[in-house]
């Protein structure tokens, strides 16, 4: 264990614990926007900047990425880094006014929009979560493409994936509800491609698309199912692990 002190408070972490689960498990409130928990995190928002101060120098990290593997003093919401975050959620509310959790965090960090620089909105926030996701279940069907402006997030050319299994792990990760999808009794529709979706023999809830299914390489007769669709099919997770192997 290692002793960090974080906005004057002495915390006993394990070495290697990242500041911002040091500081979530203390009850240290660090805005995130791109990390999730079920993810591996990349960074790339930088909304979770704190300050820290190491052998006498002081410097912004990013609170996600950052592992703690000796005694450090962390500022978590210092000036410098209230400054910090309302750079980044500047940028966000210029692109992102209709996004409902940016319009939160503007409101918490007094952040308005500058309309002299806004860009046509769009909800997705660029945060990555949604391809990360995808590559947990190792089916890749999308990719943040483009550059500057024009970056967003697509399956490959814009068209139908091949990949895509339809499992909604990309739409349920999203902050801001950019992913949209339909859904109607054994179908479902995502990234441009139809799905069937399967019914439980014992409950009757259609919950998996065969596609699904089919990637987890489970055979047709043992399709049976429940035990809470025997844990939604242990989860997209469960699909993750067994192409894994
Ligand atoms: S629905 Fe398709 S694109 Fe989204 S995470 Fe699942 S496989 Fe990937
Ligand atoms: S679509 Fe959603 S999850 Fe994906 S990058 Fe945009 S905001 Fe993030
Ligand atoms: S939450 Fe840490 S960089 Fe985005």
């Amino acid at each position: 264990m290692i002793e960090i002190i974080i906005d004057g408070k002495p915390v006993k972490v394990k070495k290697g614990t990242t500041i911002l689960h040091a500081a979530q498990a203390n009850g240290i409130e660090i805005p995130t926007l791109c990390n999730h928990e079920g993810l591996v995190p990349d960074g790339n928002c930088r909304l979770c900047s704190v300050e820290i101060e190491d052998k006498g120098n002081k410097k912004i990290v990013a609170s996600c990425m950052f592992p703690v593997t000796r005694t450090i003093s962390v500022q978590a919401n210092s000036e410098r880094v209230k400054k910090a975050r309302r750079t980044v959620l500047q940028l966000l509310i210029n692109r992102n006014p209709k996004s409902p959790i940016i319009q939160q965090l503007c409101l918490a960090y007094d952040v308005k929009r500058e309309e002299r620089f806004a860009l046509e909105p769009d909800l997705c926030i660029r945060c990555g979560r949604c391809v990360r996701a995808c590559e947990a279940n190792g089916t890749k069907a999308i990719a943040l493409v483009g550059i500057g402006f024009d970056r967003h997030v697509a399956p490959p050319y814009e068209l139908e994936s091949a990949a895509c299994i339809g499992c909604l792990s990309c739409a349920t990760v999203c902050p801001t509800g950019k992913i949209t999808y339909e859904e109607s009794p054994g179908k479902r529709k995502i990234w441009h491609k139809e799905f069937d979706v399967l019914q439980c023999k014992r409950c009757g809830i259609y919950f998996a698309t065969k596609d699904m299914l089919d990637w987890a390489r489970r055979p047709e007769n043992d399709r049976d199912y429940c035990d809470h669709c025997q844990k939604y099919i242990e989860s997209v997770k469960f699909l993750t692990e067994s192409q894994k192997k």
